[in-house]
């Protein structure tokens, strides 16, 4: 079934990053009713078909062309941390002290980056929905998962509650979190205490723990994030070694999306995963070992 082009452009969400969950953010929310357009990385003059498989089945979303003189009033960033600064150079001419900027990503450090923007109405989202993209125009959603929102400044905590209401239109649930800052740290801890190891042992998720060096490694990662995370929320973490061990069970089959870069000779998210716990580290003045020896080896590769 194809949906047809969506032609109410007043509250058009423009997608910059539309890789795997772009992608899939961008076929609910226009099979939803809203309107979307795709910014990659080169202008596209024609429409963008995209094909989303689900549980239910196929559909393909035809994606009329961005214009690049249109004024962006909703933007959803999905671009890897590392590329968001060149990408937003590309757009921002068209922000406004208007537009909404959703931020959702891997790794932590690219809000404070965005500070100097035209707009202000910056909310941050993460999601546990799982995407991959076998092909450019193919979409696959192969698990459902939740998409928390919430803001880092009080004063848009509106904005967060729209994006919220908008969003829960698509049949995906988006909830609010007022503590955002904390589902941030916890998904950043998880993907600390796997991502690199899948690089170092070039494994799936869930071969970690049929490994005990890994395992060993994976531990010492975990006491030191917790120490971190501790720190810089004002908590005691706890148990965030076996909370790593059930989502690396749960993800077991996953190529993890640090080893997917790494396989596509692509650059990492490390500098925006363990760089940034350890420069939170640094400013909090926790000593992290084993954290700063695999930055150093993933870094080496
Ligand atoms: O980055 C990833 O791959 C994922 O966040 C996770 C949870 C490690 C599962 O593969």
């Amino acid at each position: 079934m194809t949906a047809a082009l969506n032609k109410d452009t007043r509250n058009t969400w423009h997608i910059l990053g539309p890789g795997a969950i772009g992608c899939l953010f961008a076929c609910h929310l226009q099979q939803a009713g809203l309107a979307v357009r795709l910014i990659g990385r080169r202008p596209e003059h024609g429409v963008r078909r995209i094909r989303l498989n689900t549980d239910n089945g196929e559909q393909e979303q035809v994606f009329a062309p961005d214009h690049p003189a249109q004024p962006i009033t909703h933007l959803l960033i999905t671009v890897k941390a590392h590329q968001t600064t060149a990408a937003l150079q590309a757009v921002r001419q068209r922000l406004t002290a208007q537009t909404l900027i959703v931020l959702m990503q891997n790794g932590m450090g690219t809000w404070q980056a965005l500070q100097d923007l035209p707009t202000r109405r910056i909310v941050v989202a993460t999601t546990t929905e799982g995407a991959h993209r076998p092909a450019a125009d193919r979409v696959i959603h192969a698990g459902r998962g939740e998409t928390w929102v919430g803001t880092l400044d009080p004063r848009y905590q509106a904005d967060a509650a729209r994006v919220c209401r908008d969003w829960s239109a698509t049949g995906l649930v988006v909830e609010e979190d007022p503590e955002i800052l904390h589902r941030l740290w916890q998904k950043l801890a998880i993907n600390c205490a796997i991502n690199p190891l899948t690089v170092l042992y070039d494994c799936p998720n869930g071969a970690l723990l049929n490994n005990t060096e890994a395992l060993e490694l994976m531990q010492q990662v975990c006491r030191e994030v917790e120490q971190v995370m501790g720190s810089a929320l004002g908590e005691k973490p706890s148990g965030l070694f076996e909370l790593a061990k059930a989502v690396s069970a749960k993800t077991s089959s996953n190529i993890s999306s640090m080893l997917q870069d790494v396989r596509k000779q692509q650059q990492t998210e490390i500098d925006h995963i363990t760089g940034y716990l350890l420069d939170q580290a640094r400013r909090l003045g926790i000593a992290c070992p084993c954290n700063e020896r695999i930055l150093k080896q993933i870094k080496a590769r």
